[in-house]
């Protein structure tokens, strides 16, 4: 049976920067074309899985790599400095107090990374007050072994690094994630002969290139031709264990992202599928697999979704700029130096931190949100 002939340059329009000249290719791309010589194409999504987060080769299993900083390849609002992390425990108290003030507190942060955010966190906390520093337990998630053990020696023992959340109960508490949904792997689609197809990634004289496959994703179908775009990851298997977690908590989702009319609109062409390698946007995801980070901005409407269907009540999304400033009204009242007001401007500022980002709130079971507006 021969198949059905796909026109790939929509490809070429979502990707249009140049492959290495040299053809140079790194050990987890070897090992990558080696797996796919023996087994087939893999989807975009498990590329992109292995590219991130392969336990050796991975882009996060890198630790001697500055990844996540200013000498690395891209900076996230924990870099800016620890006022990020000081608005974020000013938010957390207001909640804790509105719930009683409970004897016992849990935080649970994945994509805790390095574990700068949480000792920001833990630090502004204690400043205060030391009760409610006293009810926090505070666990760091992150999904590869060789991040453990950095995060144990750097947090010394005043947070839980954990492997899963799966395992841990809290009774009241709060999820913290900022930056976590733009790095889940996701798969990719295109739009040809009135159809969708999966993008899948295979092995083309020797190196990585692309194929497809038919395929039928929930995705609109009124979208033009050669139209590239990213399906949601697999949000509910990395949701479920955290909402399973708590009886009452608020979640704070932090991160680039559309809603999804936005996100399929007929002239985003190109999706929002790109790679961070020095600062830059501007290489090809087949390029230096496992040494540039590959992100994708987040439908914050699957989101949403999936928390209404588990339970959750959603509170109005909000620009970083807005959520800030209501989480720190306290704070800039409190005279802070010149130092952290500059670190404020800059999460805050419309070109840096403040417009492309944004705050989604939800909680569950029986509280009081003590939204930021009140
Ligand atoms: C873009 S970095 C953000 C790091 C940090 N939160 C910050 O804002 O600087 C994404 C982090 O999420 C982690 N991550 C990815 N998938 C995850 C998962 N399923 N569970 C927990 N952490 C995850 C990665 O290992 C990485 O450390």
């Amino acid at each position: 049976m021969s198949r059905e002939t796909v026109d790939l340059t929509g490809l070429q329009h979502a990707f249009p920067y140049p492959r290495s000249a040299t053809g140079a290719i790194t050990d987890l791309g070897r090992l990558i074309l080696a797996s796919i010589e023996k087994s087939g194409p893999i989807s975009f999504a498990d590329y992109m899985a292995q590219c991130l987060y392969h336990p050796e080769f991975g882009y996060y299993a890198r630790p001697g790599q500055p990844t996540v900083s200013k000498n690395g390849d891209f900076i996230t609002s924990v870099s800016v400095g620890p006022v990020f992390g000081k608005l974020l425990a000013h938010r957390l108290y207001k909640f804790w107090r509105a719930n009683g003030s409970p004897a016992v507190f849990t935080i649970l942060e994945p994509g805790a990374h390095d574990g700068t955010l949480c000792l920001d966190i833990l630090e502004a906390i204690g400043d205060l007050d030391p009760t409610f520093r006293k009810a926090i337990d505070y666990l760091v998630h992150e999904p590869l072994p060789i991040r453990h053990k950095l995060l144990r020696s750097k947090l010394q023992g005043k947070a839980s690094v954990i492997a899963t959340p799966s395992k841990y109960q809290g009774k009241i508490g709060a999820l913290i994630a900022n930056e976590v949904l733009d790095a889940l792997p996701v798969p990719l689609y295109l739009r040809s002969n009135d159809q969708w197809h999966e993008i899948l990634v295979t092995s083309n004289a020797g190196s990585l290139g692309w194929d497809s496959q038919p395929a039928a994703p929930k995705l609109p179908k009124d979208l033009p031709e050669g139209y590239v775009t990213e399906g949601p990851p697999k949000l509910s298997s990395f949701m479920t264990p955290p909402a399973r977690m708590f009886k009452d908590a608020l979640f704070i989702w932090i991160d680039y992202g559309l809603d999804e009319e936005a996100l399929y609109h007929p002239a985003r062409t190109a999706g929002t599928l790109r790679c961070y390698f020095k600062h830059e946007a501007c290489a090809h995801p087949l390029e230096n697999p496992g040494e540039q980070d590959i992100t994708a901005d987040v439908n914050f409407t699957a989101v949403e979704k999936l928390a209404s269907s588990m339970g959750f009540q959603i509170h109005p999304t909000m620009n970083q700029s807005r959520y800030l400033t209501y989480c720190g009204k306290d704070w800039l009242l409190s005279h802070p130096s010149p130092h952290e007001i500059s670190q404020f401007q800059t999460l805050i500022h419309p070109t840096q931190f403040g417009s492309r980002f944004y705050a989604l709130e939800m909680t569950k079971g029986n509280v009081d949100p003590a939204t930021v507006f009140k």
